[in-house]
């Protein structure tokens, strides 16, 4: 019941276009992330939460040989996704849950999602199921801009129609931590392009005032690192 909640409020935004604007809202960040990722050639990386692909597709591109699959609940996003492909990046997509990963045990060496694992309804067996499908020595990266520490961002639960798990940073350390990860670390990444110009500032439920706009990019996307035990 709750994915379909998911996948029917995912599949509108794909539909109109949502999926394009998170491109370009996240691509900053992501842009300084996955060089850091430490992707080699032949490496092979899982997005969970893909939406329309567009980080899935610069996770292939990395290094020679890598390649990477989408993961998404979203039937639309998916289509978005595929209508995309380009024959020249390894990537490719599938409908699917968090919860329930349709990969062999140690198939990735890298987990990797932008904006998405807070959706999921049962967070700690998406986790066990990242550990699960990671090789030994494999790493998880997933960032997220809904967090408690990041006080502005209370309210968007308030204007999506889907299950969000709002928690702090030191609960998302505990959470990796009793999944199994090893060596969790937290970064906090600002997007470059900073916060906007006042005098195109809008107010929304998302963000009532431009102090509220401003207090968002300055908390930064949180970026969780863990590792498989090798
Ligand atoms: C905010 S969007 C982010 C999409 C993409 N990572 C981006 O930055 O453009 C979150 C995505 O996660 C997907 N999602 C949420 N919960 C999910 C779950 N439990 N299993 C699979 N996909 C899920 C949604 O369908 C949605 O496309």
């Amino acid at each position: 019941m709750s994915h379909e909640r998911i996948a029917n409020t995912f599949d509108a935004w794909a539909t109109t276009g949502r999926g394009e604007g998170m491109e370009k809202g996240h691509g900053d960040v992501v842009g300084q992330i996955i060089p850091q990722l430490g992707i080699g050639p032949g490496d092979q990386t899982l997005d969970l939460g893909c939406g329309i692909g567009w980080a899935t597709r610069a996770l292939a591109k990395v290094a020679a040989g890598a390649g990477a699959v989408g993961v998404d609940i979203s039937k639309e996003m998916i289509a978005k996704a595929e209508s995309l492909h380009s024959f020249t990046i390894r990537a490719r997509y599938e409908v699917m849950a968090f919860e329930d990963l349709d990969f062999k045990d140690g198939h990735f060496t890298h987990v990797f999602s932008m904006e998405a694992l807070y959706y999921a309804p049962d967070i700690d067996k998406s986790l066990s199921e990242v550990l699960r499908v990671l090789k030994p020595g494999g790493r998880a990266d997933i960032v997220i801009d809904f967090y408690a520490d990041n006080e502005s961002t209370g309210g968007w639960s308030d204007t999506i129609d889907a299950p969000m798990t709002w928690m702090s940073e030191a609960d998302w350390i505990a959470k990796f931590e009793s999944a199994g990860f090893e060596n969790v670390t937290t970064t906090r990444v600002i997007d470059s392009r900073g916060p906007g110009e006042e005098a195109d500032f809008t107010p929304s439920k998302v963000y009532p005032d431009w102090a509220s706009r401003v207090r968002f990019h300055e908390a930064g996307s949180l970026w969780i690192h863990g590792e498989k035990s090798s």
